[in-house]
Formats: C-alpha cells, structure tokens, sequence
C-alpha cells in the first residue's frame, strides 16, 4: 500500500479578488429574504456577459439586438429557463424555486472558463451553495465539477462528504449520505424507479449511504438501496439491493466479493439482513 496524501498548492495570482467574490456571495445568502434569482443573475452576468452587467433588463427587451444575445441573457435568470425537477408531479414548488437560482448558479458556473476545471474556487463556491441547497449539509462538503441533483433539497448530507465530477445525486425520493461518505467520478445514485408496465408510475424510495461508504466509478446505486457503514460498491457495478456494512459489492447486479479485513466481527456474519429489498 502507498499513501498518497493531496499536495499543497500555492494561491493563484487573483486569489485575493477570488476571496472577496466568495466572501460576498456567503454574505449575500445568510440574508433570508435575498432575492436570489436577481443576485445570482448578476453574479452571472459578471462572469458571462460583464458588458451588460449595468444595463441587462434594457438588453433583454432590446429588439435591435440578436435574438440570440437576447435569450442568453434573459437566460442568466434562473426564472427564465427551465429545470427538469419542475416537470416532475410531486415537485414541491415552495421549496424548489427557493434552491433553483442556487442550482441554477451552480451548473452555469460549471459550464464557463471561470468554472469546470477550476478546483478550488469551484470547490469553495459550491462549499457555500450547498448548505443552501440541501435539507442538511455537514462540514468541508467538497464538490468536483458537473454535478446535478434532482430537486437538492432532498439531500441530507454528513461531515467530510466528497462528491466527484459528473455524479447524478437523484434526490427525488430522498439521498442520506453519512460522515465521510465519498462518490466517485460518472456514479449515480437513484431514488426515484418506474412501473415497467406504465412509465408515470413513479416510486420514490430513499437511498441511504451510511457513514464512510464509498460509491466507485461509473458505479449505480438504485433507489431505496442502502450501503451500510464502510460499504464498497466497485466500479460500474450496480447496486439494486442493500450491501452489507464493510462489504465490498462488486458487478450487475452487484453482488459482495469480500468484507474489508477492518470489519468488526459481526461484519463477517454469513446471514443477509432481511428487508423489503434484502441485500448482496
Ligand atoms: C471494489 C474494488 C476496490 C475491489 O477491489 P479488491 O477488493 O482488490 O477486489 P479484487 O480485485 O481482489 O476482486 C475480487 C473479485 O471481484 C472481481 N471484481 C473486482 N472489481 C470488480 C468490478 N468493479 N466489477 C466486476 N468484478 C470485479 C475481480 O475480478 C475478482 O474476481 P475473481 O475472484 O473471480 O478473480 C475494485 O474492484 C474497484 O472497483 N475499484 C475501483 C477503483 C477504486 O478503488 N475506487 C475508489 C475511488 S474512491
């Protein structure tokens, strides 16, 4: 085994300015009766069409300009577009129009050459729009680009949770995700299935990632599963029953291989825990 901690890096020359833009925003939002759309189509239009920071209402209802420039700007406003969620039946409206700027903000930062790539700004801008996003949000949750959630606001999330580039938390029905839980690059996690007969039939079952699971690459965990504490779910495996606590699933469907050799002992038992789903 080698440990290979995270290096150190130095700051970036602009970091400063970097700081004060993260301090505003954090400021901005611990202020309840914010209009959020309008600071985030501002913050927006900052990084995306700074020559219309000063007159985007007057651009947008301009009919000299390009259709085009039209759109995109009224597009900075996360009123002006819509979100998937919005679609769905049982979208709570009161909650997702309080987090859709949010996300909206978090995307199309995603998709500029201010964001993407950028670690940590990218990391620390979605530090601060996360506990305004999530039912619960725990300390130093870290973000990596091109994340999307469902409707965010049903995602209970512990201490030191990592979230890596390209994952889909499906929080329709619900995602628990403990301490120190950590998803890797392409996983999706589901909490939401469909009727194979009718495809509106929709159930919506929480999916329960217990503390220090750790979800791999390009790996699905279906709605209603839960990974118990320490649980492995290898890559590109799917998850469509429980894993046993400190067991490593691997495959489709995905199936346990081994138990980590720090299990506690009762971790070692042959018996599946019985539950509406079982486990693997
Ligand atoms: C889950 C994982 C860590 C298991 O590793 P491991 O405990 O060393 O397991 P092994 O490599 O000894 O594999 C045990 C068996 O499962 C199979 N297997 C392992 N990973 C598999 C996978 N993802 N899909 C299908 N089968 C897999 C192996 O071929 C082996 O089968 P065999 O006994 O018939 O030869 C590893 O397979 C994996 O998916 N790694 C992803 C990369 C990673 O570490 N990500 C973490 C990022 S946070």
């Amino acid at each position: 085994m080698t440990i290979k901690p995270l290096r150190k890096l130095g700051a970036t020359p602009l970091a400063p300015v970097a700081e004060a833009w993260l301090e505003r925003i954090e400021g901005a939002l611990r202020d309840a009766s914010l209009d959020r759309p309008r600071f985030c189509r501002e913050l927006l239009c900052e990084l995306a069409f700074p020559d219309y920071v000063a007159n985007w209402a007057t651009a947008v209802n301009d009919d000299q300009l390009a259709q085009g420039t039209r759109i995109s700007l009224a597009a900075l406003d996360s009123r002006n577009i819509t979100l998937e969620p919005e679609y769905y039946a049982e979208c709570d409206d009161a909650k997702f129009q309080r987090v859709k700027p949010l996300l909206w903000l978090w995307y199309s930062f995603d998709r500029l050459p201010i964001g993407g790539q950028n670690v940590d700004l990218g990391v620390r801008l979605r530090r601060i729009l996360a506990p305004h996003i999530f039912k619960t949000c725990g300390a130093r949750f870290k973000a990596f680009q091109h994340v999307e959630f469902s409707f965010g606001y049903n995602i209970e999330c512990g201490d030191d949770v990592v979230v890596h580039r390209h994952v889909l938390l499906d929080d329709r029905g619900g995602i628990q995700m403990g301490n120190k839980v950590s998803i890797s690059d392409y996983a999706n996690i589901y909490s939401h299935t469909h009727s194979i007969v009718e495809q509106a039939d929709v159930t919506n079952a929480a999916t329960i990632l217990e503390e220090g699971v750790r979800i791999t690459y390009h790996a699905t965990v279906l709605a209603g599963v839960r990974v118990g504490v320490q649980g492995m779910v290898g890559a590109v495996a799917v998850a469509t029953k429980d894993v046993r606590p400190y067991h490593v699933n691997v495959g489709i469907p995905a199936k346990s291989v081994r138990v980590k050799p720090n299990a506690p002992a009762e971790a070692w038992a042959a018996s599946r825990t019985s539950n509406t789903k079982g486990s693997e």
